[in-house]
Parts: structure tokens; sequence; C-alpha cells
């Protein structure tokens, strides 16, 4: 045990108890001997490179290049993605596609390039293969977007799983975003970025990385176009990232660089290239559409470890009630649970919680549950019993259930990459239901085991099913709450059959946005916090996932009311809009922090509201299209330099642009306009863009300005859906789109196409149909007329 390890061991008694410590102690031992035992031992290791090429041989989609060490499989697909693989490896099985792979594209061939290369033309990209294995990604122009070395791999001579290497080039003006869920972002500087779904241990800041949800994915935006590339290993890796430079036209630019180290899985990876909005539709079209959260999820949720009774949860009820504030969730955390166990209620504190769950919903709010994964290890635990007898527990390698340490201490963890346990898992959830629960708050599923010293998580030696393959936790960890989503969205499916399912989960991987969304996990109150905040959201979304939120105010200590305030205002233009904090944090609810706030977050939340037509709308945008609800600044230019560096603001679709105040002391700020005319939604006064200007943003609201000639659906006066029409510019055109929806069930609600333009002195919206412009089905207030 170093230093570090005794600091984190004495923070772990601290907040689970000196019982949990002592626990986490033996737990750390059975770990380090599991894994002496259990893992291969890494002795002499061969480094390999695939050598030069010697056969070529064309097929669907693009062929084999064999080389003397290594082959080389590439496959354009009918998506426009390509895939490539050495070794041998298809795009089979992954955890990261939504089913098969695409068919391949039959356009695309394999033909002979200059000086021994070869290439493959699709219609969105040319990848030419050199003599040696450097793989070459261009735009139908000729511009190089990226270049990949040939790989190296590291193979232990007594076989067993390669190590791999995989440097690639981008262009000088390239920047880095995405690999999950990152603090320090969303532009990724410099620097190793780990891939190993990790809890920090203690309240995060941008310094702290990794974090609860890692991905390969990278996406990266030069002026020649905006690239997504996803090495489909879900092994333990990192990704070391280095801007490049340019000459200031000298002509010596600097090449940005990436390295990929994985310590095993293929070496296979998709690219999709394009605008940004293609290349997230092609990923979606990949990895899957986005699960539709119920419109209640859209709305105002408040959570807190430690509401403690139904009495407490009826007195904050009551408190947004009788100051009129909008609440649509309550989300109870473990404790409301009987000694911290999932699937169970501590019936003294929570004696009738279907009463509650009843009462509550009659008002319009629904109650949420944490699920953690981990089941104490008690044969009193009725799902520990069913667990074992459907032998759903990870075992090690003896054959021994692997025990850790979570909140009700000694634990042991469902195998979620068995189908047959993620069904029953899955049937766990009609206990919560019969409790009253509308939706799911997954937690501690990186998977998390409280430890004194090294990782706190499984062993990595502790056997996984992998869907029949066999194998061990180095290669289950990273998607270990992705299957646990998985389980719970497909229980969910069958036991409700008419709602759509809401879940949402700290950890997961490429392809969690098929089951529900996530939440920053436990972001540090502060100031960079709030900026943490921000940057995990947007990254998400470009990664695919784009329904998140933090923990608005922080997850530990005291906000200030200036801090508070901030967040709140945030938080509530992004997907999941949420308070909650830890068990010994200050409190959260909008009045405790004196009338002024209370006023301001009033506003924030009626706005919320106001607006909920308009997050539906981009829900369903998301599910069908793969673009996220929050974009960066540069999704609709990224060719505008000054853009691609914005990180303190964010488009919220395409009509709406939000510029937090993520700095003390602030009464106005800076905001970099992409092109255009906008407006600020509550003073009207218009800016030009493309560039900087200065708006207001006192206390009382953060800069919401909206693009001219767009089309909002909105909640009208009477609760109905209304249009909120932004004036084109002059001689200008606009529109929007509008996807009304019923509140929940499976329907597939037609897009409205609406388009507004001047006629003679007057704005006029037209909703346009197959059969040319019609009234719009809505009231209309066009706004921006100015007097
Ligand atoms: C850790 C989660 O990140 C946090 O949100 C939750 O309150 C605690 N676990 C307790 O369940």
């Amino acid at each position: 045990m170093d230093g570090r390890d005794l600091v984190r061991w004495v923070k772990a008694i601290g907040s689970a108890g000196a019982a949990q410590g002592l626990l986490s102690v033996r737990a750390a031992w059975r770990r380090r001997r599991a894994d002496a035992a259990g893992l291969p031992t890494r002795g002499t290791e061969r480094a390999r490179v695939p050598g030069p090429v010697l056969t070529v041989e064309p097929g669907p989609g693009g062929g084999v290049v064999r080389f003397t060490r290594s082959e080389l499989r590439i496959t354009v697909a009918v998506n426009g993605a390509v895939f490539w693989a050495w070794d041998g490896a298809g795009p089979e099985p992954s955890y990261g596609l939504a089913g098969p792979a695409p068919e391949p594209d039959p356009r695309a061939v394999l033909e002979p390039d200059k000086d021994g290369a070869w290439r493959v033309v699709s219609e969105r990209m040319t990848v030419v293969v050199s003599r040696h294995g450097a793989v070459e990604v261009r735009t139908p122009g000729g511009v190089t977007l990226r270049r990949d070395l040939p790989p190296r791999w590291w193979e232990p001579a007594d076989g067993g799983e390669a190590r791999w290497t995989q440097r690639s080039e981008v262009g000088a003006d390239a920047r880095f975003f995405g690999l999950g869920g990152r603090a320090s972002g969303p532009r990724l500087r410099d620097g190793t970025y780990r891939l190993w779904n990790t809890d920090p241990g203690h309240a995060f800041g941008p310094g702290d990385d990794p974090l609860y949800i890692t991905m390969p994915v990278q996406t990266v935006v030069a002026d020649a176009a905006t690239h997504l590339v996803f090495h489909d290993s879900t092994w333990d890796g990192s990704v070391i990232l280095r801007e490049g430079e340019e000459g200031a036209g000298s002509g010596h630019d600097r090449a940005g660089t990436t390295e990929l180290r994985m310590d095993g899985g293929p070496l296979r990876c998709w690219v999709m290239v394009g605008t940004p909005a293609r290349v997230l539709h092609t990923w979606a079209s990949l990895t899957g559409a986005a699960a539709l959260p119920p419109a209640w999820a859209l709305g105002h949720h408040h959570a807190r470890w430690g509401f403690g009774s139904e009495q407490e949860v009826r007195r904050i009820v009551g408190g947004y009630h009788e100051r009129g504030l909008p609440l649509e969730a309550i989300h109870l955390d473990i404790d409301h649970l009987d000694g911290h166990q999932p699937f169970t209620v501590d019936q003294e504190r929570f004696p009738k919680l279907p009463v509650l769950a009843e009462e509550l919903r009659r008002d319009g709010i629904r109650l949420v549950s944490i699920v953690d994964p981990a089941i104490k290890a008690d044969p009193g635990n009725a799902v520990y019993g069913s667990g074992t007898a459907e032998d759903a527990f990870v075992r090690d390698s003896a054959g021994r259930p692997v025990r850790g340490v979570v909140w009700p201490g000694e634990v042991v963890y469902p195998d979620f990459t068995r189908a047959r346990v993620r069904r029953w898992w899955g049937g766990l959830y009609e206990e919560r239901l019969s409790q009253g629960f509308a939706g799911f708050w997954h937690d501690m599923n990186e998977p998390v085991s409280f430890t004194a010293f090294g990782e706190s998580t499984l062993p990595r030696s502790a056997r996984h099913d992998l869907e029949g393959r066999g194998g061990d936790h180095r290669e289950a960890h990273n998607v270990y709450a992705l299957g646990m989503a998985r389980a719970a969205y497909e229980g969910l499916r069958e036991l409700t059959p008419h709602e759509r399912p809401f879940i949402f989960s700290r950890s997961g991987w490429a392809g969690t946005q098929r089951y529900g969304g996530t939440w920053s996990g436990d972001v540090a109150t502060g100031w960079p916090g709030l900026r943490a905040s921000l940057s995990l959201v947007v990254g998400l979304g470009l990664c695919g996932v784009p329904y998140a939120g933090p923990d608005v105010g922080g997850f530990d200590g005291s906000p200030s009311p200036e801090l508070y305030l901030r967040w709140f205002q945030l938080g509530a233009y992004l997907p999941l809009f949420r308070t909650h904090a830890s068990l010994r944090a200050g409190r959260r609810e909008p009045w405790e922090f004196g009338a002024a706030v209370l006023e301001h977050a009033r506003v924030a939340l009626v706005e919320r509201l106001r607006l909920r037509p308009y997050f539906m709308t981009l829900a369903h945008l998301a599910r069908r299209t793969g673009a996220p609800y929050v974009r960066p600044m540069w999704w609709g230019a990224p060719e505008d330099r000054a853009l691609r560096d914005c990180e303190d603001a964010f488009l919220l679709g395409d009509c709406l642009l939000v510029a937090p105040v993520l700095d003390p002391g602030t009464d106005r700020r800076a905001v970099q306009l992409p092109r255009g005319r906008w407006y600020d939604t509550v003073t009207e006064k218009e800016y030009e863009g493309p560039g900087q200007v200065l708006i207001d943003a006192p206390l009382s609201r953060i800069p919401v300005l909206a693009r001219a000639g767009a089309v909002v659906p909105v909640r009208g006066d009477d609760g109905g859906l209304a249009l909120e029409v932004w004036a084109p510019a002059r001689g200008g055109t606009g529109g929007g789109l509008v996807v009304p929806d019923s509140g929940d069930g499976w329907e597939e609600p037609e897009i409205e196409r609406y388009v507004t333009r001047w006629e003679g002195k007057r704005v006029v919206v037209e909703r346009d149909g197959e059969d040319g412009p019609g009234e719009p089905s809505y009231p209309v207030r066009v706004r921006g007329l100015g007097t």
C-alpha cells in the first residue's frame, strides 16, 4: 500500500464506514491473489509489423491485402462507413454494433494505386493502403484526413493476447473530441487519455481522467472534413493525443498525432467521413438509434442521496408545489433501500412507497430508483438466492464467485455478458415497478468494488461469459454497464410494453445510447466542475450518446448561491436537468439560496417547461438522425476555426445558441457567433455573426440566442403546442422541424416541416407538405420584429 492508497483507504472508510473499510482491505488482498493465480504472466514478447505487401484479393466493397506478417481486410459499407481490420478480424462479434455489420457497398473496389499501393474509392472517401501497411483516408477531393502508420503488435512468446499500437497522423489544423465522457474537454488537448471505465472515488474536476464512460471513439474536426474513428476493442488502453501546429504559411506544418495503445482485442476500426451531421448519422446507423426518453424525463428532476424518509420526500415536493416550481421526477438513492440492497425497500422509512408513488404521479411527478449491480452475498437476500440458482454471478479463474465490497457490504456481481443473466436481471425490475418506480438510475456499474489498494473494480482475471466465447474481466470490464443497461431495457420492454423505458447509467461504452442516457457522476462543486459538466455532455454527444446532464450544483460540498444559480441555468438547457448531491453535501433546493436565486431559478424552470416540445423534437431527431441535442458550436460550420476552439457555449438543436456563465462575477460575456443573424431571446436584440460579441448576462439569466428564421415548438399558454418564430433576416428565409409527441408510447409521429419568409412587411409561416405549403397546425407568435 503506498501513500496514495492509504489516503484512498482512509477516505473509503470515511464514506463507507469502518466495517466496510476492513472488508475492503480483505477484498483488495483477495483481488491481488486472484490475479496472481488467474492472469497469464507476460513473459518475453515478440514485436511484429505487417511487412511488405504480397498479394491482393478484391472482394465485395473492398478486399484483402496480404502482407508478409499480417493481412488487412477493408470493406466499404452501404452506410458509407469504411471498416478495416488486421490479422483476419471481422466486424463481429461486437458490443458496439447495434446488429449485424452493414452490407458491403458493391460499388467500392480495391484497385492499384501509385508506388505499389492499393486503394478503395467510395462516394465519401478514398482509402489508400501503402506497400508496408500504412492506411490513409482521403476526402473525395484528395485531402488526407488521417494516415495510420503500419501497426505494431507485441505477442507473448507463449501465445495469449497480443498488445498493439496504432499511431496516426491528422491535419495540422485538426482538433480532437470524444473518447467518451471527459472532464477536461470538449476539445481534447495534448495528453494521455485512458480507456478503462473508472469511478474516480471522489468528486472529480477537469483534472480527473479517466472517468466512468470511456470509448475508443474519436471525432476529429479539420478544415477538409470531420471524421469519426471507432477502434472496436473493449480492452484497456490509452490514447495519446498531440494537436498539430500550422506554420503560418511557412509551409512547415506539424501534423497532429494520435497513438492508440491497447492491451488486447482485435485491431479493427470503423471510419466515417463528412459533415458533423453526416458523421453522427452514420455512427448512429452503426451503433444504434438513441432510446427515446418519455416526455417527463425531459422535465426537471430532483434527487438527493439521503432523503431518508417518505416524509422528507413529501416535504421537498411540497416545497416545489408551494412555490409553484415545475418538477417532474424525484429520484430515490440507496438510502431508501433495506441495508443498501438493490431491489429492496427500507420498510421503516419508506413503509408505503407505492402509495407515495401514486400520490406523486397524480401530481405529474415520477419516481426514479437507483439500481446498483452488485448483490449482497447473503443467503437471506432474495436476489442473491435467485441469482445463485441461475448461476448469474461472475466467478474467478478457480470457479468461485468473485466477491467485492460495495454499499451493502460483501457482494457478488451479475455477469451481464451472458444472455441468460440479462434475462434474469431484466425480470427483477418487476419489483421496482410494483413499488411505483417509473425510471431507473444505474450506478456503481464500472463496476466498483471498494478497495484499500489497487483498482477499485473486479479482478482482471475474473471470468465472463462474453456471449459464450468465454474470457476475462480485461475484455468485459468496459462493457459491463452496457450489458446491464441492455438487460434493464429489454426487461422493461417486456414488463411495460407500452411505455418507453427510462434508464440512465453512470458507466457505459459505445452503443450505450440504445438503452438510455447517462449523467456526469460525482462532479465536484466548484466553477471548474461546472465547466466539466458541459464538457462531458458535449463530448458524449459526439460519441453518439445524446441524453446526459450533470448533478446541478455539484455532487459534494455547498455551492455559493451564484454558482448554484449558474449551474441551474446551464442545466435547464441540457437534456437531463437534475439537481443531485451527496449525503453530506449542503442543500440543493432552489429556495435554499435566497429569494433572488429562487426567482431566477423559477425563470429557468418555467422556460425549460415552455421549451418542452422543442426538447421532445430534439429527442426524436437524435433518435432518427444521430444528431445530439447539445452540439458544439462548430456543428454547422466545422471550417470556422474560431468556433472549433469555442468551448464555453453550445448549440441546442438548430434553433438556439446557449452561452452559459461559467465564471464568477460575470454580468456580460463574450459569445463567438456562427454566421448569420441571432436574437437575444429575452431582449430581442440582434447580433450578426460570424464573430465575437459581448452579451449581457445578469444574474437573472444566461444568454440564449435564437437563429434568425428559426421555428421553435414551445408550450403555449393553454398548455398546447405553439410555434415561436424568429424573423428571418430581410430577404432571407428560415424554418424548423416539429415532432409532436404524446409523451410516451411507441407511435412514430411524423416530422412536420415549417418554413418562414418575409412577404412584404409580414413574416409568414407555412407548413411544408406533399401537397404544397399549408397553414401551420398551431398558433404562431413571430418575434424579433423590432419596434
Ligand atoms: C455514486 C453516484 O455517483 C452518486 O450519484 C450516488 O448518490 C452515490 N453513488 C450513492 O448511491
